[in-house]
């Protein structure tokens, strides 16, 4: 059968990658996909937008594709899924009005707050002098999210009453971030450490995953702006065990339940972004797709065959998945100026990696040059990301250092400090 895959990133790259080792696979395409996607074995990038539904279904039809999986989230928010569905086609992927669990905070808030899914307390402004009064009212720490989409970039974590004053009066009053910070979101600061947990689901069936831990921050000890991801590792065993079980009892069954009963019953990967925190864990955010970094460290640790565990989930089957034991690690190049403005059309070699059984590149905001045998060019911020999987984390951080620190990256950078939670 043929699968196929849309995007083009790191994520998309590692469900190529994964759908690719399955024996029931014999092509899998990927629109838009990338070069490095092309590179890969089995795997066929074809040059056809996300956004077009259109052209999208008839690839799928011309090629007979037997099982459609969506990356990332604009199609997902866009309604992509329900058209799949509409022309008959098989796919896993939540549909326009599901995916406002990540489309829309307050979608998602009032969801937890009826079905008592633990997460921050919060209250909703459209006012500044009441939302001034609000936080006066709660004390700091507090944290003040613009409403609508803004690239992850509308969250402050207030330490101070006049930090978060500012961010209102420039979400509010200034329009930092135009219309999506018309309306706010004040909620209560949660501490802890973050956790990423996420399942395949359809409607009531939920079958967890194993966690990972991503690296939100652009620098070192966690500082800087947040971006979308600079690494990731799994397992994250300082945080896995008991608090697992909690969460799936207390945050992803009775999410995917409330979904049900709300009539937008879920189909995809829920993505559960966790706050451990002293009380047990609290949701900070839903997202209705796989996690990039996450997918990269966790797709190398499933043994299970991809397309069969879709396919049973998609039955109503609660298929228990088959894991290696062994650790994976991904630290991510990113172009210098992620995530604010970076350059592009950097030329860069890829090094040799030291494993070539456990040790894979996979490619993000990367474009072969033309002009050079096996050279590349940036393409993004984030352009590249290197997972090894390895007996221990200890072992897999060593091995993916070793290869990142031997080369000279000229234009990129990356964090020396992934997974320093363990420490
Ligand atoms: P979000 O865009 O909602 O995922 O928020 C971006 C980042 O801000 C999260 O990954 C957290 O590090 C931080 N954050 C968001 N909400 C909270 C909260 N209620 N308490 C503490 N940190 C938060
Ligand atoms: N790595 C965070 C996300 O995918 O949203």
């Amino acid at each position: 059968m043929k699968v196929l895959v849309i995007g083009g990133g790191g994520r998309e790259h590692a469900l190529a990658w994964k759908f690719a080792q399955s024996e029931r696979v014999t092509e899998v395409l990927v629109a838009p996909g990338s070069d490095g996607i092309d590179d890969e074995q089995g795997c066929r990038s074809v040059a056809i937008r996300e956004d077009d539904h259109e052209g999208l279904i008839a690839l799928a039809k011309k090629e007979n594709v037997a099982l459609t999986m969506v990356g990332p989230e604009a199609p997902l928010v866009a309604g992509l899924v329900d058209d799949f569905l509409a022309a008959g086609l098989t796919v896993f992927g939540p549909s326009k009005a599901a995916a406002e669990i990540e489309g829309s905070k307050q979608f998602a808030k009032d969801i937890m707050k009826k079905y008592e899914i633990p997460t921050a307390t919060y209250e909703s402004f459209t006012n500044l002098v009441d939302a001034k009064a609000y936080v006066k009212r709660v004390g700091v720490p507090i944290v003040v999210k613009a409403d609508g989409l803004a690239a992850g970039k509308g969250v402050v974590v207030a330490e101070s009453e006049s930090e978060a004053l500012t961010a209102l009066d420039e979400m509010m009053t200034a329009k930092k971030f135009g219309d999506a910070g018309a309306s706010v979101v004040i909620e209560e600061c949660l501490r802890g450490e973050e956790l990423s947990y996420m399942a395949f689901v359809h409607g009531k069936t939920v079958v967890p995953m194993v966690t990972a831990q991503d690296h939100k921050r652009a620098f070192e000890g966690d500082t800087g702006p947040n971006t979308g991801g600079m690494g990731a590792y799994s397992p994250v065993p300082h945080l896995d065990g008991d608090w697992l079980k909690e969460a799936e009892a207390t945050v992803l069954r009775p999410m995917a339940e409330a979904m049900v009963a709300e009539g937008v019953p879920f189909t995809g990967i829920l993505y559960g972004g966790l706050m451990i925190t002293e009380k047990g864990p609290k949701v900070i955010e839903f997202n209705a797709r796989f996690g990039d970094p996450e997918t990269q460290v966790i797709l190398p640790r499933l043994k299970s065959d991809l397309v069969d565990v879709i396919e049973r989930v998609l039955d109503g089957e609660e298929v228990s998945l088959s894991w290696t034991d062994q650790a994976c690690v991904g630290v991510v190049l990113a172009s210098e100026g992620y995530p604010g403005s970076y350059e592009k059309g950097i030329p860069f070699q890829l090094p040799d990696v030291n494993d070539t059984e456990n040790q894979l590149w996979f490619h993000a905001g990367s474009v072969k040059d033309k002009n050079e045998v096996d050279g590349w060019k940036t393409n993004g911020g984030r352009v590249l990301l290197l997972s090894t999987m390895a007996p221990s984390l200890k072992v897999a951080l060593d091995g993916t250092y070793d290869v990142l620190n031997q080369h000279s990256w000229n234009g990129l950078f990356y964090r020396k400090d992934i997974a320093h939670q363990l420490k």
